[in-house]
């Protein structure tokens, strides 16, 4: 028997007892038709009753891996995911009448901050898609996770390769809204790391996070200090060209009629075709 509630309560603790709603689809169902259609939602305007008030846009990002550091453009493309939270005053309900703790809805549904990439290489777009999903609380609150290939311009200097380190930021702003309207809140303070898989040329030895409210615009600065690993260039252009350059030292330490000279020269001619296929 006490076994038993053990189990039940290890059973609670690990399935957050929120999560477990009991509800109907009627009352789902209802609950989406007074919000969107008999309170009229409208997706296009900022969902704040008093409209001197400014939305806090709650903002962690979460980085996934380095795809790629294209040297030549000064691109560097990564994944990640954003948690971005807000209140919508739209969006709450009377758990009385609606006995539900939280539901998720598409994403086109409701009103979204745009929340764009400021230093992207491609045209401005909307986080997300249109099959993710929000998921809306009871008093309001807006949970929202795009994940998203990132493609941001990174300034290089090589004055140091292969033994070089790079300073990246990924900057996201407000576009059209006013700092005023809403502002940029970090709950965390540097990007999220836990689910980083290792890039095979590049290290990342430190990030930070920089949000500014001061300006008309609120800004986010995410950096990321990568440094490069240099022992890819190292074993396969550094190592063959300090080679060949002691080989063509001992060809003139042998003796002119040495037939191992030839083999030595056969050797470096072999060495060096074999150092051109590989660039
Ligand atoms: C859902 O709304 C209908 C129509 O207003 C109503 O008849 C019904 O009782 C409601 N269902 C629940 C579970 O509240
Ligand atoms: C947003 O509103 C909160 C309180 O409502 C206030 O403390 C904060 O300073 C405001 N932020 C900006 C950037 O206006």
């Amino acid at each position: 028997m006490a076994k038993c509630c053990m189990l039940y309560l290890v059973y609670l603790l690990i399935y957050d007892i929120h999560d477990v709603q009991a509800y109907s689809f009627e009352i789902l169902s209802n609950l989406t038709t007074e919000l969107f259609q008999i309170k009229s939602y409208d997706k296009t305007l900022r969902p704040r009753n008093d409209q001197s008030q400014n939305i806090s846009l709650d903002v962690k990002f979460n980085f996934l891996s380095i795809n790629k550091f294209d040297e030549l453009e000064g691109k560097l493309v990564c994944t990640a995911f954003l948690g971005l939270a807000w209140t919508d005053d739209f969006l709450t309900w009377d758990y009385s009448t609606y006995p539900i703790g939280r539901f998720t809805l598409p994403q086109t549904l409701v009103w979204k901050p745009d929340f764009v990439l400021r230093n992207g290489f491609t045209e401005f777009k909307e986080l997300g898609g249109s099959f993710y999903n929000v998921i809306l609380t009871v008093d309001g609150d807006v949970a929202w996770n795009p994940y998203q290939v990132f493609e941001t311009k990174c300034a290089l200097d090589v004055t140091y390769f292969p033994f070089d380190s790079q300073t990246c930021d990924i900057v996201f702003t407000m576009w059209s809204h006013f700092t005023f309207q809403v502002s940029i809140n970090p709950t965390v303070d540097n990007i999220i790391m836990g689910e980083y898989t290792s890039n095979a040329l590049w290290t990342i030895e430190s990030t930070s996070q920089n949000v500014d409210n001061t300006g008309s615009r609120s800004v986010i600065t995410y950096s990321l200090n990568i440094k490069r690993k240099p022992s890819y260039y190292v074993s396969t252009i550094i190592l063959p060209v300090v080679f060949l350059g002691i080989l063509n030292i001992l060809v003139f330490v042998l003796p002119a009629d040495a037939g191992e000279k030839n083999v030595l020269l056969h050797y470096r001619r072999a060495w060096f075709y074999g150092i051109s296929d590989i660039s």
